[in-house]
């Protein structure tokens, strides 16, 4: 395990803990029809912080520790496949003047890479802790962090060792944009992100992936950089579609990238291209598309952009996650909550398939099994909701529905 502060915690309570009386358990066991795998009058018993039992609250075992949930409902802890946490400052004056009528055009992305050079570890490192903090409270228990506001050799590097404290999910996004110092030579940029910056933020990092859109990276550039990771050893994840239509998806799907994130403008090649490459993911559905497509409304919400259309990926069979990506320009939200809610209300999910997304989902897209689900073997990832039913959390949006959470078993 990396030092540190990981979301992974270090300490286990000993012994057994009864979760018992659950109204609603949403296992994610993948019956055919019911793809939530929804359990009623259920009990969960968590060992060494995982799942051990799950089952009728009449057959529940003997256990060391009870916590009595009150025909609450029960789910796994949400999984946030996408998120950029590594900063500093925010971009406030920017989201109003959207809010007034400017356009985002990813051009902010340079502001916060000024304000995060600037800024020492101690500062960078709280800033991750305190959104972490504030996703544990909205109930997610596996973030992924990405580097992308250093954007050079030692910014990178730093902004990985600083993630990496706090997730196993990493990801080295150097080609976020090409920083000011380079603008006349993106090719130069290129070749350092690929050599001198990939070796020093390799050891940290799990995945690598591009910002593949006009004014950032061209398709090209963009297959260069993910090559030169996945030949490091990174998996593939791409920034596509966001602003427009473009090559990003298929370039993901051309690489097998496990996730295409955004896909606000997709063609229906893109949607073709998805939905063709199938993989055993050995997990409870049996199947899942080899790329995900990564939704990410908070950040539509935050540029009054259009929303993807999740019906029609759904439709053609693409496995669909939710994420936030949190960052201080497009998206500054924790909140799982606010994007299940979006999803429904926006991008006409049901309910039932934007919690999957969410949890399920976002396991898929970091190609996980050991979270997004409450079965045997599982993390003991899991929220106790306000609320007798998962349906509460787009039916009651921005209300802290959040009653507690368990991380590797233990009470957070
Ligand atoms: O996912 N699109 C690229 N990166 C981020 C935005 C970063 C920013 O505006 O600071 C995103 O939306
Ligand atoms: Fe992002």
């Amino acid at each position: 395990m990396r030092p540190g502060d990981p979301l992974r915690p270090a300490a286990r309570n000993s012994g057994s803990l009864l979760v018992d009386h659950i109204g609603e358990l949403v296992t994610n066991e993948g019956r055919p029809g019911d793809p939530l795998g929804i359990r009623r009058d259920a009990a969960l018993l968590i060992s060494d912080g995982e799942v051990a039992w799950v089952g009728p609250a009449r057959d529940a075992p003997a256990a060391d520790r009870r916590i009595d949930v009150g025909g609450a409902a029960v789910l796994p802890g949400f999984v946030d496949s996408h998120a950029h946490l590594v900063f500093a400052g925010d971009r406030a004056g920017e989201f109003a003047a959207r809010m007034a009528g400017e356009p985002y055009t990813g051009g902010g992305i340079r502001t916060t890479v000024g304000s995060t050079r600037a800024a020492g570890d101690d500062d960078l490192r709280s800033t991750v802790r305190r959104l972490r903090d504030e996703m544990l409270r909205q109930g997610t228990t596996t973030v992924e962090i990405k580097s992308g506001y250093g954007l050079t050799v030692a910014d990178e590097a730093r902004s990985l060792r600083i993630a990496a404290e706090f997730s196993e999910d990493t990801t080295f996004l150097g080609a976020h944009v090409v920083p000011a110092e380079y603008a006349d030579r993106p090719d130069d940029y290129v070749g350092l992100v690929c050599g001198p910056m990939l070796a020093a933020a390799a050891p940290y990092a799990r995945w690598i992936d591009v910002f593949c859109e006009r004014g950032a990276f061209d398709v090209d550039h963009a297959r260069t950089v993910l090559a030169c990771g996945q030949a490091a050893g990174l998996g593939v994840r791409v920034h596509a579609n966001q602003l427009g239509p473009g090559p990003g998806v298929q370039l993901g799907v051309e690489l097998g990238a496990a996730s295409v994130d955004h896909c606000t403008h997709l063609t229906d090649a893109d949607i073709d291209a998805l939905a063709s490459r199938r993989i055993d993911c050995m997990c409870a559905e049996g199947e899942h598309t080899v790329t995900v497509a990564t939704l990410l409304p908070g950040a539509e919400f935050s540029t009054r952009s259009p929303y993807p259309d999740a019906r029609r990926l759904l439709d053609a069979g693409v496995t669909v996650a939710l994420a936030t990506d949190c960052n201080p320009g497009s998206s500054y939200t924790s909140s799982m909550p606010f994007c299940i809610a979006l999803a429904v209300r926006e991008m006409r999910m049901t309910p039932a398939e934007a919690v999957w997304a969410a949890t399920a989902g976002g396991a898929a897209a970091l190609r996980r099994t050991d979270v997004g689900r409450l079965t045997p073997g599982a993390r003991a990832d899991l929220i106790v909701l306000d609320a007798p039913t998962h349906l509460h959390l787009a039916y009651r949006p921005g209300v802290p529905l959040i009653r507690q959470v368990l991380h590797n078993g233990v009470p957070r």
